[in-house]
C-alpha cells in the first residue's frame, strides 16, 4: 500500500482521490494534502479523513508520504515537479505535464537523477469506453483505421480563474484536446504531420480549434475541440472510428464538464447491414484506475508502459506544432 499526498485541493483533486475511492483500490491512499488556500486544502481533508499541511516543504518533510499528485494549474507543474523529485518522492502530475517537450525532459531528467517514478495522468488511457476501443482496433476487428474523428466541446471553466490566462493554461490544444491528441496517439503510433485551424475566444485564446493529423499507418485524424460552447450546449466527447471492416462509435454528453450521474454514454459498434449493435464493456472510474495503475507500477518496479514519457515527449511536440500550424496556416512535419 503506498500513500500518496495530493498537491492542490480543487477540482481534480477531487476527482483523483474519489476515484480511488469509487473504485475500491487497496494498493494506495490519500494520507495529505497541501494547497496554499488553507481553507480549501481544510475542506478536502475533512471530506477524505486527511492531514493538511502549512507548506509544500511541510509535505515534503513527510516520511509517512511515498508519492505527491500534482493537481495544481498547468504552468506549475515543472517547478513542483522537480521539487517533489529533490525530495524523492514519486510524481503523479495532471496533464499537460508542461507546455513544452524541452519542459518535459527536464523534470524526466530531474525524477531519474532521484530514483523516483513519474507519470502523467493521460486519463482516455485509462478511461473505459476509449480503453474498449483501443482493444477492438488492436484485435483487428474495425480492419484497418481510414479515418478517426475525436471531439471533446465545451465552455470555458467556470472555476479556477487561471484557466483565462493562456500563459497559465495554453488554449484548448494544451488544455483540452491533448487528451484526445495523446489517444490519438496511443492508437496509431507516430504522426506524420498536422495542421490546425481555430479562432480565439474573448480571452484572446485559440480555444476553438481543429486539428488535422495523417498517421504514418495512413489513417486520417480530425480533432475537434472547444472551451467556447453556447452556454448551455452539453460537455461531449466523441470518438468515431472509420475502420475498413467497420466502424466504432463512443458518444458521451452530460453537464458542464464530466458529468456521470446525468449523462448520455454510448459505444458501439457497425458491420456492413447490421445497424449497430451495442459494445460490452465493464465500468469503472478512469481516474481511480490510472492512480492504483500508478501505484502497482511502483510497487512492482515494472514500466508505465500505459503511459510512457516517450509517448508524453512525441504528443507535446505534436502540440506544439499544431499550435504553429494556428499561427502560420501551415502544414507541419512530425
Ligand atoms: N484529466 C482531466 O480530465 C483534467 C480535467 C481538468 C483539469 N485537469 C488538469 O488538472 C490540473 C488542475 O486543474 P483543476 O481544474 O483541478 O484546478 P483547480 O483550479 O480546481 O485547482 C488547483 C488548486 O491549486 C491551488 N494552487 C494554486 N497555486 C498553488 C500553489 N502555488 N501552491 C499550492 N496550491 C496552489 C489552488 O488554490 C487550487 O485549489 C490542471 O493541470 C488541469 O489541466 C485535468
Amino acid at each position: 500500500m503506498l500513500s500518496f499526498g495530493v498537491l492542490g485541493a480543487g477540482v481534480m483533486a477531487n476527482t483523483h482521490i474519489d476515484g480511488v475511492l469509487g473504485n475500491g483500490a487497496d494498493n494506495v491512499k490519500y494520507i495529505g494534502v497541501y494547497d496554499e488556500d488553507l481553507k480549501k486544502s481544510g475542506t478536502l481533508a475533512e471530506k477524505f479523513g486527511m492531514k493538511t499541511y502549512c507548506s509544500f516543504e511541510e509535505m515534503l518533510a513527510d516520511d509517512e508520504i511515498d508519492g505527491i499528485d500534482i493537481c495544481l494549474p498547468s504552468f506549475l507543474h515543472e517547478e513542483f515537479a522537480i521539487r517533489a523529485a529533490q525530495a524523492k518522492k514519486h510524481i503523479l502530475v495532471e496533464k499537460p505535464i508542461a507546455f513544452t517537450p524541452e519542459a518535459a525532459e527536464r523534470i524526466f531528467g530531474v525524477a531519474h537523477e532521484n530514483g523516483v517514478r513519474i507519470m502523467v495522468a493521460q486519463v482516455l488511457r485509462f478511461w473505459p469506453e476509449y480503453a474498449t476501443i483501443k482493444d477492438y482496433i488492436d484485435r483487428g476487428e474495425l480492419g484497418d483505421i481510414v479515418t478517426i474523428y475525436a471531439a471533446r466541446l465545451g465552455q470555458m471553466p467556470s472555476w479556477g480563474g487561471w484557466y483565462k490566462d493562456p500563459d497559465k493554461a495554453g488554449g484548448a490544444l494544451e488544455n483540452l484536446i491533448l487528451h484526445d491528441i495523446d489517444f490519438l496517439h496511443y492508437l496509431l503510433g507516430k504522426p506524420k504531420s498536422v495542421y490546425s485551424v481555430g479562432a480565439k475566444d474573448e480571452y484572446d485564446i485559440y480555444n476553438d480549434v481543429l486539428s488535422v493529423f495523417k498517421f504514418e499507418n495512413g489513417a486520417n485524424v480530425y480533432v475537434d475541440g472547444s472551451l467556447r460552447m453556447t452556454v448551455g450546449y452539453t460537455f461531449t466527447m466523441h470518438m468515431r472510428v472509420l475502420g475498413t471492416k467497420g466502424t466504432m462509435e463512443f458518444l458521451y454528453k452530460g453537464g458542464e464538464n464530466v458529468d456521470t450521474k446525468n449523462s448520455l454514454s454510448e459505444l458501439k459498434i457497425y458491420h456492413d447491414g447490421d445497424g449497430g449493435k451495442d459494445v460490452q464493456y465493464t465500468s469503472y472510474d478512469a481516474y481511480g484506475k490510472e492512480v492504483s495503475y500508478f501505484a502497482a507500477c511502483i510497487e512492482s518496479g515494472k514500466e508505465t508502459e500505459t503511459v510512457t514519457e516517450e509517448s508524453v515527449l512525441t504528443v507535446l511536440n505534436s502540440i506544439v506544432k499544431a499550435n504553429e500550424s494556428l499561427i502560420t496556416g501551415q502544414v507541419y512535419a512530425l
